[in-house]
């Protein structure tokens, strides 16, 4: 038998629409727009974007030559496509603000385990064109109302990266103290205090941890406008009644951001904790080839946040049923009929009038209209509310 690949699975819960059109609604109120970017794109996309140096890019893409010997990725995250098409269609150019949204499937060859797949659906969003943090605070607010109207509990952690004027003096003072504790951080560590010495910052490892309780923090390290910055954001998060956490560790898996940061996270989904996660990306429509423009997104994970969905449980619809052969045109006709308004299901087997009540029942109709002997002579039904 062939089976699913490991860490990928089919979707048949209808919880996964009911994500979809409740992110897609919220986003569209917030002026975004629907954008569809390619599935696979060149490797070099991602290489730039995400970073060489991180795991994602490192060890964990679905690479491979096509047949035209270019070398090509399944897209591991949605945010570099989205840049990559706004430069390509020259919206850098116009430098007039785009909003998008979209949702679809990113690929990670991760080690699979609950909530952690190898083909999984973000839905996500990216603003281009617009610095002030007030946007910062706008999408963070959106992704808020998107699990508040599905009814999902969250903390949001949040923390900033700086810019290009105080993030590469914190990071020699970071460095500094990294290989003054090198001998006792683990090897992942030890490795990236060259390739990318902020990551060592979110190590799981606990003696890292307990060394990195000392290490100096970007928060403490922020320049005049990235404190400003990060003030405004902490009041008008406030000023939304969103509560917050700073978490001065948090730095994502991504290399792309600057500034802003932040992480929704669950309590009630084990390890995998975390529903969504964001921030500000200045800098990367430029080092993508574009002409400079600020960026700020985020992305939720709907594989993570469905189990925290509540079902619908309310019955919708109607159910027709024919208990005789000649009776099958007159209520296929009248099925007709009856949903331009609402969802009417066919059943095209005859059966008794228990066994439709029953089927209708199970499938979760409000309603069943069932044609008989005598119904089908009157041009009628007999209608059961469930
Ligand atoms: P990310 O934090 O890598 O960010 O992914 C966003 C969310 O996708 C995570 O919070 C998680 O819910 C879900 N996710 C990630 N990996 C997996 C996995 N292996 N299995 C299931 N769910 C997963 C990004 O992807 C950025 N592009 C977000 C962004 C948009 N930043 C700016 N704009």
């Amino acid at each position: 038998m062939i089976k699913a690949l490991r860490g990928m699975k089919d979707i048949e819960d209808p919880r996964f629409l009911k994500i979809f059109d409740t992110a897609r609604n919220i986003a569209e109120n917030y002026g975004f727009n629907y954008i569809e970017t390619p599935i696979l794109e060149e490797t070099s996309l991602f290489k730039r974007s995400v970073g060489e140096s991180s795991d994602i890019v490192n060890k964990e893409m679905y690479q491979f030559i096509d047949k035209g010997g270019n070398d090509v990725c399944l897209r591991p995250e949605g945010t570099a496509g989205v840049v990559r098409s706004f430069i390509e269609h020259k919206y850098d150019k116009a430098q007039t603000p785009k909003r998008f949204w979209y949702f679809g499937p990113m690929f990670r060859y991760e080690r699979p385990q609950k909530g952690r797949l190898r083909e999984f659906h973000q839905f996500g969003i990216e603003s281009f064109g617009e610095p002030s943090i007030y946007e910062d605070i706008n999408i963070i607010a959106m992704a808020a109302d998107i699990f508040d109207a599905l009814e999902i509990d969250y903390t949001l952690k949040i923390n900033s990266l700086g810019c290009s004027e105080c993030m590469p003096k914190y990071r020699n003072k970071l460095i500094d103290f990294l290989n003054n504790h090198k001998e006792n951080l683990c090897e992942d560590c030890q490795r990236r205090i060259t390739q990318n010495p902020i990551r060592t910052l979110d190590c799981k490892n606990e003696n890292c941890q307990i060394i990195l309780k000392d290490a100096p923090k970007i928060t403490d390290n922020l320049c005049e406008n990235c404190q400003k910055d990060f003030e405004t954001l902490k009041k008008g998060l406030e000023n939304l009644n969103i509560s917050y956490e700073v978490d001065k560790n948090l730095v994502r898996g991504l290399d792309y951001y600057t500034k802003t940061t932040f992480e929704f996270v669950s309590t009630e989904i084990g390890a995998q904790s975390a529903i969504a996660g964001g921030g500000r990306y200045d800098r990367l429509v430029e080092f993508l080839g574009g002409k400079s423009t600020p960026g700020v997104g985020f992305a939720i994970g709907i594989e993570r946040i469905i189990d925290l969905v509540k079902t619908e449980e309310k019955r919708k619809g109607i159910y027709i049923g024919v208990m005789l052969e000649d009776a099958l045109e007159f209520a296929q006709k009248e099925a007709k009929i009856l949903r331009k308004n609402e969802k009417v299901y066919f059943e095209p087997k005859i059966k008794s009038l228990k066994a439709h009540l029953k089927a209708a029942d199970k499938g979760g109709y409000k309603k069943a209209m069932i044609v008989g002997d005598e119904e089908f002579k009157n041009k009628t039904f007999f209608e059961k509310d469930l």
